[in-house]
């Protein structure tokens, strides 16, 4: 039997923080309802005492949404849980993520506070929450440059207090691969009431890293991950969620499986795009443009005989309905013969062949060679008939 990994989205309170993406209530109900049909265990809604707007986001998406736990942010300060928690008072399920920062610079710099003190307000701040809600999530913010020994310390008596999930977020995106995977592992075997909470991750991307992070985090004992639609997030972004529900699809070997309905990916993908007007990189991984785009002959040639040989997903895995064969400098024949056939012209050989040179006179002075382009060099001065 597969183990499960829950997912929790914050594109909505991490994604959102990002300059530029802000979202009105009605849009972050239409992202929400999205991510409800594709399948996230927790939605983070919003940080109810930022301001009246989110909390008011709050309240409204835990009327919308049924089926996943509506989560709010707060910081270890009394008064942001009881507003948190006045936010969640329609929600069905709901959590309060509560934290402090745990790193030796977040505890100097930015609370003038020492260790101790520092576990203490952890331990009050999830009492607090445990009053209104039973699924209370523990955020060690920096852990990933919090020394294990005491973030171990910090997470042990935050479980104690009654943290049903830590979250151990690399904050900065610092953290190498294995070096968050160890400190995950070493979670694991040094806090002894660990078998009493999820440990969760959460990974920014700095280094480009987030993703391979998540991933060294899971396959040493977390159990659930914090992602957003297309990676965004603060500064480089977060760990993308379709990265991760992909890479346990394609290999499931690691015999973990989430609840993810990776058909919904897609559409996702583009309403968040577009609501907050924030294009995706052609070149991302699974959603962006050229995800399943072969544009080079060798490739293209490959693809043509059989899928297998540079795919590792099916395009409508994800949503999209077809992976896409552009016409460049690079493309060879098969390539040309293959679009030439989808525009409804079949031509001998020969023919191909006087087609192919005009073709690559007109490819060395364009990005990309349109159906159209190709079907003024077929239509010109060669004929079939
Ligand atoms: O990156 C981070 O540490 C966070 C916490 C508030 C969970 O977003
Ligand atoms: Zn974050």
């Amino acid at each position: 039997m597969n183990e499960r990994l829950y997912i929790f989205d914050t594109t909505l309170r991490d994604g959102e923080q990002v300059p530029g993406c802000q979202l009105n209530t009605i849009e972050k109900i239409q992202v929400a309802k999205q991510l409800e049909q594709l399948g996230v265990d927790v939605i983070e809604a919003g940080f109810p005492i930022s301001s009246p707007g989110d909390y008011n986001s709050v309240i409204e998406i835990s009327k919308a949404v049924t089926w996943p736990t509506i989560c709010a942010l707060t910081r270890a300060v009394e008064k942001d849980i009881d507003v948190a928690a006045e936010s969640l008072q329609y929600a069905k399920h709901k959590r309060i993520h509560t934290g402090i920062g745990t790193s030796d610079s977040h505890i100097r710099f930015k609370f003038n506070s020492n260790r101790e003190e520092i576990i203490e307000r952890a331990v009050r701040a999830v009492k607090h929450a445990k009053r209104y809600v039973e699924d209370v999530e523990f955020y060690a913010e920096d852990a990933g440059r919090t020394d294990n020994e005491y973030l171990a310390r910090v997470i042990e008596a935050a479980i104690k207090a009654g943290a049903t999930v830590v979250n151990i977020p690399d904050t900065t995106g610092y953290c190498l691969p294995n070096e968050y995977g160890a400190k995950i592992k070493y979670l694991m075997e040094h806090v002894d009431s660990i078998d009493k909470a999820i440990i969760s991750t959460h990974c920014h991307n700095d280094l480009g890293m987030a993703t391979a992070n998540t991933l060294e985090g899971v396959l040493n004992g977390a159990r659930q991950v914090e992602v957003t639609i297309n990676g965004i997030g603060e500064r480089a972004g977060n760990t993308s969620l379709e990265e991760i529900a992909m890479i346990l699809k394609c290999h499931k070997h690691l015999g973990i499986d989430s609840n993810i309905n990776t058909t919904k990916i897609s559409p996702v993908s583009r309403l968040v795009s577009s609501l907050m007007n924030m294009p995706v990189q052609a070149n991302k991984a699974i959603v962006g443009r050229n995800a399943f785009a072969h544009s080079s002959g060798i490739h293209q040639d490959g693809v043509l005989k059989n899928v297998e040989t540079y795919e590792i997903i099916n395009p409508k895995d994800v949503g999209v309905e077809d992976n896409n064969i552009i016409l460049t400098a690079r493309s060879g024949r098969a390539a040309l013969k293959y679009r030439l056939l989808a525009n409804s012209v079949a031509c001998s050989e020969e023919n191909l062949d006087v087609i192919y040179q005009r073709f690559l006179e007109l490819a060395d002075k364009k990005k990309e060679v349109t159906d159209a382009d190709i079907l003024m060099l077929a239509g010109t001065n060669v004929s079939d008939d």
